[in-house]
């Protein structure tokens, strides 16, 4: 992968930088990536790994101790079985493709409490470099850890390095009803209704809680958006991907520093100027998100107005208490919704993309304005 891992919309190819013209919501890396990479010339095992790549000094928790304590859940598969799995990496199989790599459904032997195939989602990572090994190592170890209604269950691994190359594959439960991007973006589904937003980004909301105060250490998600909001076949919100995901800083600090890396038109600004990282960033992609369920439109547009293009740029212009501020509001919802909601989530929004990080609200407090907002039955 190119060495900017700032992403972009659904299918096109990574960005180099966050400056250049065209955007990507592909993953993006700047180009002063200093994080050190590992070796990965062997088979690694995450568990041998994690303290060489994630973090060099580990605090009293960290998510490599955690790892040790917790990640024993998560199945090792080997490559043949994955290969059978998914007929030889079928294309009739391909559920989806990012910027990491190819997904594929599969149907693993054994069988679930119903006797039925264990359906699956198999990542195959494309990239056969260290960075791509990194990513995918990031995803084993947060997601052996968390453990969480709304995040994505990770069912098991597997890592080869042979002489035909190295395989890293990510092996997740089955999510039927595809991501949030689909359906808030794509014709090819129905239009949600009101209520199922609010229902999909409350939960996503309550994932993002989970990981910034639910655990022994601060996880920052880093690249929350759409895609990443896998649906279940209740529409139930999972979280996705968590090959971007860092510890947020120990109690003595306020910050992590890092390689600027995310998606663009979802990370915040504060971060892509200075690399400081925490929760708050994680609260800006959060409310770009809480924009494009409002709007329907995508945080970057390149086939529109170049007015428009730029959605929180065109929303400036029509601020939750103007009485003009219903033209923001996606089409596809034909006026159903309360207006009144429809304008507190745009005021949650704004307080979510102020500039100043220390002034956007804790995750605790978006899902309680969110649940606010979700009282609000009168449509107009
Ligand atoms: N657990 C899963 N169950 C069902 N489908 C999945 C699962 N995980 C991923 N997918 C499908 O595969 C597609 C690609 O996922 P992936 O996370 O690799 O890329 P992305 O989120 O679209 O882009 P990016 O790499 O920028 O995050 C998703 O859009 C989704 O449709
Ligand atoms: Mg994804």
């Amino acid at each position: 992968m190119g060495c900017f891992n700032f992403k972009k919309g659904p299918k096109s190819k990574p960005n180099k930088s966050v400056a250049s013209k065209k955007s990507s919501n592909k993953p993006f890396q700047s180009k002063t990536y200093t994080e050190k990479s590992n070796n990965s010339s062997n088979s690694v095992k995450p568990d041998q790994s994690i303290t060489k790549s994630v973090t060099s000094t580990p605090p009293r928790y960290s998510i490599p101790n955690l790892y040790e304590q917790r990640g024993q859940k998560l199945r090792v598969f080997d490559f043949e079985e994955l290969r059978a799995a998914t007929n030889d990496f079928n294309r009739a199989l391909k559920l989806g493709e990012g910027g990491f790599g190819t997904v594929f459904k599969g149907f693993l032997k054994c069988r679930d409490s119903n006797g039925e195939r264990l359906v699956v989602a198999v990542k195959r990572l494309k990239q056969k470099s260290l960075q791509g090994h990194k990513q995918w190592l990031a995803e084993v170890l947060f997601l052996g850890v968390v453990e969480h209604t709304n995040l994505v269950k990770l069912v098991g691994y597997c890592s080869v390095d042979g002489e035909k190359g190295n395989q890293r594959l990510l092996v997740y439960e089955f999510m039927p009803n595809k991501t949030l991007e689909d359906h808030l973006f794509s014709r090819a589904y129905p239009p949600l209704s009101w209520d199922l937003r609010l229902q999909i980004i409350l939960g996503s909301a309550e994932g993002l809680v989970y990981l910034h105060e639910g655990l022994e250490v601060q996880i920052i998600f880093r690249d929350f958006k759409a895609s990443n909001i896998l649906l279940d076949k209740e529409f139930k919100p999972k979280l996705s991907d968590f090959g971007l995901a860092r510890e947020g800083p120990t109690a003595s600090k306020t910050h992590v520093s890092t390689a600027v890396v995310g998606t663009h038109g979802y990370a915040a600004p504060d971060y892509i100027q200075t690399g400081h990282l925490t929760i708050k960033s994680d609260v800006w992609s959060f409310g770009v998100v809480l924009y494009e369920l409002l709007t329907g439109r995508r945080s970057l547009e390149q086939n529109r107005p170049r007015a428009e293009q730029k959605l929180l740029n065109w929303v400036k212009q029509y601020p939750p208490e103007a009485t003009n501020f219903s033209v923001i509001m996606d089409p596809r919802l034909r006026n159903q919704y309360p207006l009144k909601a429809a304008r507190e989530i745009a005021r949650l929004a704004d307080r979510c993309l102020v500039k100043d990080p220390k002034q956007r609200p804790g995750m605790t407090e978006v899902v309680r304005v969110l649940k606010e907002a979700m009282q609000i039955k009168v449509k107009g």
